[in-house]
Parts: C-alpha cells; structure tokens; sequence
C-alpha cells in the first residue's frame, strides 16, 4: 500500500496559518509515502509568496511533487509573463516542472497544465499539448497505478455554476489514460473536493462508497484548497489516498476549525483487468 497526500491550492499570499500549522502537524503524526500538490502554491506569484511557499516546503518530511497552477505565473508583468512565464517557479521551487516519483504500486507524473497566455480570453485557463499526452502514452507502468497530477479540471465533477473552463485537450487526456489497466487523476483548481470515475463510453460519473471499476475507468480526484482562504462554499481539505494492486481508498480530510477530521470518500477495487 502507497499512501498519496494530495494537497492543492495553497496559495501562499492568501494563507490561514492555523490550518497550515495543523496541515503541517498531521502530516508529522501521520505521515504518506509521498505528498502530491496540485499547483497554485502561491496566490500572485510575488517573490515573497514564492519565499513562504518554499519554507513550507522545506518543512515537509515526505517526498514531494509539485506541479504549477496558473497563479504560480506572474500576471502583472506581462513581459516577465510572455517570455520567462516558470523563471520564479524554477528559482524558489524545482527546476523541472514535471516531476516524478514511482514505487512498487505507483508512478506517479506531473504534467505541467499552467500556460502563460493562450488563443482565448481567459488566461487562467489550462492546456495538456499533445506532446504532454504522448509522453503519459509512453508511460510503461505495467501492473502499478498511473497518476497523473495536474492542476487544471478534466471534468465538472458536482460544480454546477462552473465560473471556469475545462483544461484543453482534457479528454484527449483521459483516453491516453483510459488504455492503462489502472488510472488515477489528481487535481485542483475548484477548491472544492470530489471524485469522479470517467469512461469514454459512458463520461463521468461520481464515485463515493464502495465501488468496481469497470474496464477503461479512469480514476479523478480533486482536492480542495489546502490551507488558504480562498473557500468557495467548503472548508479548508485535502485527500489521502491508498494505492495497492487491488484498488484505491480515499479519504477526505476536512479543517473543522481546531482540527482535521478523516471521512471515508470511496473504497474502489479494479476488478479484473
Ligand atoms: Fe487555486
């Protein structure tokens, strides 16, 4: 069994620093294999926000992953925007923007969905490029879990006012997905918590309780924000995952003010495949 901290949008600029002291402390007692945070560390990419967000880093024990949101690029320098978009990422953060991390169960990728600008006119959207879904195409995981972890939606999962777009070429995505014997996306941006199965057959549907994946399932997660204040109608969460050969188990962990609480989400098996 791999344990999967998955932790989003903590947006340092925009912080509640009891819930990142006890997000902080939970992770200590109680600690995953490896941590999982799908982009926006920052809340307008300042220097200073890129300072913070990488002393809380720093203070993680477990390894991590970290991938880019869209407001990890700057927006108000549009010359820094247009031509050196990762330059504060790389210098505070990683180097990489995709990074890796594979054990027995699982390999684990990061693709980078952030862009600086792009052919519409809202820029905090995301794209996969199709060299992004080949290379996830080429990734040999054999009989462990394939994870992909991104920052932007592949799919509305409950929101039903959806002040945001899908990221592009996100169904493209999921079928390059869809063709691996076990799947799992881990995302962000809606800071609001939920999981969903797809199949290219049938979309979405939600998956909660307990559950067999049918064949060509793809597993997606995503995570509320983790510890900054930017709620929109949930409070402060983040998932914790299992991931053996058999299934997947996720948790939900919620901040209810003094502490975090753990519910069961979804108990899913992967049947035969
Ligand atoms: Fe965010």
């Amino acid at each position: 069994m791999t344990v999967i901290a998955h932790l989003s949008d903590l947006h340092f600029g925009a912080q509640k620093p009891v819930v990142r002291e006890a997000l902080l402390h939970v992770l200590t007692m109680e600690p995953p294999d490896v941590i999982a945070i799908s982009g926006d560390l920052t809340q307008n990419a300042t220097h200073r926000e890129f300072v913070d967000g990488r002393a809380f880093l720093d203070r993680l024990r477990q390894p991590c992953l970290i991938v880019p949101g869209n407001h990890d690029i700057v927006g108000h320098r549009l010359i820094e925007r247009f031509t050196r978009p990762y330059e504060r990422w790389r210098r505070f953060v990683a180097e990489g923007l995709e990074p890796e991390w594979s054990d027995d169960n699982v390999v684990i990728r990061g693709v980078n969905s952030a862009r600086p600008f792009g052919p519409y006119l809202n820029w905090s959207r995301g794209q996969f490029s199709p060299a992004q879904i080949a290379a996830i195409d080429r990734t040999g995981a054999a009989r462990r879990s394939l994870v992909v972890v991104a920052h932007h939606p592949v799919v509305w999962g409950n929101d039903t006012d959806r002040d945001y777009d899908l990221v592009t070429r996100g169904e493209a995505m999921l079928a390059v997905l869809a063709r691996q014997p076990r799947s799992i996306m881990l995302l962000g941006h809606r800071h609001r918590s939920h999981a969903s199965l797809w199949n290219a057959e049938g979309g979405e549907r939600e998956a909660r309780g307990h559950m067999t994946a049918r064949p060509g399932d793809v597993l997606i997660v995503h995570a509320g924000t983790a510890c900054s204040d930017r709620l929109r109608g949930e409070a402060n969460s983040w998932n914790r995952l299992g991931v053996c050969g058999e299934g997947v188990s996720v948790e939900t962990c919620t901040f209810d003010g003094t502490r975090w609480t753990r519910v069961a989400r979804l108990t899913l098996a992967w049947g035969s495949r």
